[in-house]
């Protein structure tokens, strides 16, 4: 059973953990008498990783860490899974067979932003996003000299590949075309010893991409990433949503935050996230802001093309711990991890545009 934290009940622990001070700044305000909910932590990988990334992330919260501490903790655990084909290492590579990775990092606290785009050999993208953001003047640092970035910070070069991923792209290489020399000889192609096996593919409890990690802290400061591989077998150089910052991922200390994963061309072009959190601020919930974004594409799109649907999904929290889920289309509703004082469930939302029901 779903055991909220009563306003009491939060400040009797909080008072327990912390010698008597405020720990959660402005809380009758943001309340209006409801029952709190914050702080926690939420993911929108909604699988068994995603749970894991929740635990290790509520640890820090729960012994009254930072938020943003909290969101890099938990989206590491995700960004080292090798079983994830679509985070860190594990992740799909480009088109070349390269690896490469995009990450953002917001700290309501300080309204500060970092973010790394096409890295490369690096395991955990959002770490470097947060030196960006914290030992440097800039926001966002890209290919290369992002990769030269992290070395000078310690960062050890790791190959990225899995033989899962490795297999993928050469399977994917060798079907690309009857047109081209990839592939058996052709006196010997048709032959089953010379076909690639086929993996089948573990199912996962949840169909998922790219991550995002949004906490709200007892001290009521709200924290954001988003990491990702991006769209498997890109174009190289290709940069998504994910280390746009109003794109992939928003934070506002004074409204909660907001993160999307999917076709990141369209969420790129409608500042997806920032909408999300403009909306929140002009009293919508954190699920009707998600609702309103993909809306807001969907009707973009309508008058270019009636029938086209892009596929994502949008995550939002407030500062009451409200939360928010919405999927473009389809017939499965946004969901997401998420880790409270009372324990650990799963959030469903809804599907903007439902389909195949
Ligand atoms: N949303 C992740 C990407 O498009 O790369």
């Amino acid at each position: 059973m779903k055991r909220r934290i009563t306003r009491r009940r939060f400040f009797n622990q909080s008072l327990g953990l912390g010698a008597g001070a405020l720990l959660f700044k402005d809380l009758p305000a943001l309340t209006g008498g409801q029952p709190v909910q914050v702080p926690l932590i939420i993911t929108s990988h909604a699988n068994a990783t995603g749970k894991k990334a929740m635990a290790a992330g509520w640890e820090v919260i729960a012994g009254g860490g930072a938020a943003v501490d909290a969101v890099e903790k938990a989206a590491n655990i995700i960004e080292e899974d090798p079983n994830d084909m679509s985070v860190g290492y594990g992740g799909f590579p480009n088109e070349d067979g390269v690896v490469q990775l995009d990450a953002s990092i917001m700290d309501g606290r300080t309204y500060n932003a970092g973010a790394v785009a096409c890295l490369e050999n690096i395991k955990y993208p959002c770490s470097v996003a947060r030196i960006v953001m914290e030992r440097t003047d800039h926001v966002l640092m890209v290919g290369r000299d992002a990769l030269a970035f992290a070395k000078k910070w310690g960062f050890k070069e790791e190959d990225l590949l899995t033989e899962r991923t490795r297999e993928a792209w050469l399977r994917r290489r060798e079907n690309l075309s009857d047109r081209d020399d990839w592939g058996p000889p052709d006196h010997l192609k048709d032959l089953p010893e010379y076909q690639r096996p086929e993996r089948k593919e573990e199912v996962d409890d949840d169909p998922h991409g790219t991550t995002n990690v949004l906490a709200v802290d007892r001290n009521g400061d709200v924290a954001g990433i988003t990491t990702t591989s991006g769209l498997g077998f890109k174009i190289p150089g290709r940069v998504g949503d994910s280390p746009i910052i109003g794109a992939g991922l928003y934070v506002d200390n004074e409204v909660g935050a907001a993160g999307a994963t999917g076709r990141g061309e369209d969420v790129i072009k409608s500042c997806a996230s920032f909408y999300m959190v403009l909306r929140m601020k002009e009293g919508r919930t954190p699920q009707q802001a998600c609702e309103d974004a993909l809306r807001m594409i969907a009707d973009k799109y309508k008058k270019v093309n009636p029938d086209f649907l892009p596929g994502e999904q949008f995550i939002a929290i407030n500062m009451k711990g409200e939360l928010g889920a919405c999927r473009m289309t389809g017939k499965r509703p946004g969901r997401m991890s998420v880790q409270r004082a009372s324990g650990y469930s799963i959030y469903t939302g809804s599907v903007a545009f439902p389909t195949g029901q």
